[in-house]
């Protein structure tokens, strides 16, 4: 077993498609000296390009990558990851999909990725 390796919970829902969320998981995840937008950047570049998820400034300013990590808020680009790790949309705003979410509550915004 990898030590430098996680687990990586994310849960997934498009509600234009999906009949009702669930949690994909992804194994041997290199997480040590990253943040969280490090690894879901990393996922999505090399395992998963239909994952969604907001990153804009990556220095902790903008709050658009405001998400649950292993049940606390937080934003990923500010967040060291973790050996296993949940990762879950906030718990405010309208899901867009998968970890996206209204900017202000609204179900009408729009999102960017
Ligand atoms: S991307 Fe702006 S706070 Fe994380």
């Amino acid at each position: 077993m990898n030590e430098d390796l996680g687990t990586v919970k994310i849960y997934r829902y498009n509600p234009a498609v999906d009949v009702e969320p669930r949690f994909d998981v992804f194994e041997d995840v290199p997480y040590v000296g990253r943040t969280v937008m490090d690894v879901l950047r990393d996922l999505y570049e090399r395992r998963d390009t239909s994952l969604a998820f907001r990153c804009s400034c990556r220095a902790g300013l903008c709050t658009a990558c405001r998400m649950r990590i292993n049940g606390r808020a937080a934003m990923a680009c500010m967040r060291l990851a973790e050996r296993d790790m949940v990762i879950e949309p906030p718990s405010t705003g309208a899901i867009i999909k998968d970890l996206m979410t209204t900017l202000s509550g609204s179900s009408t915004d729009e999102g960017t990725a």
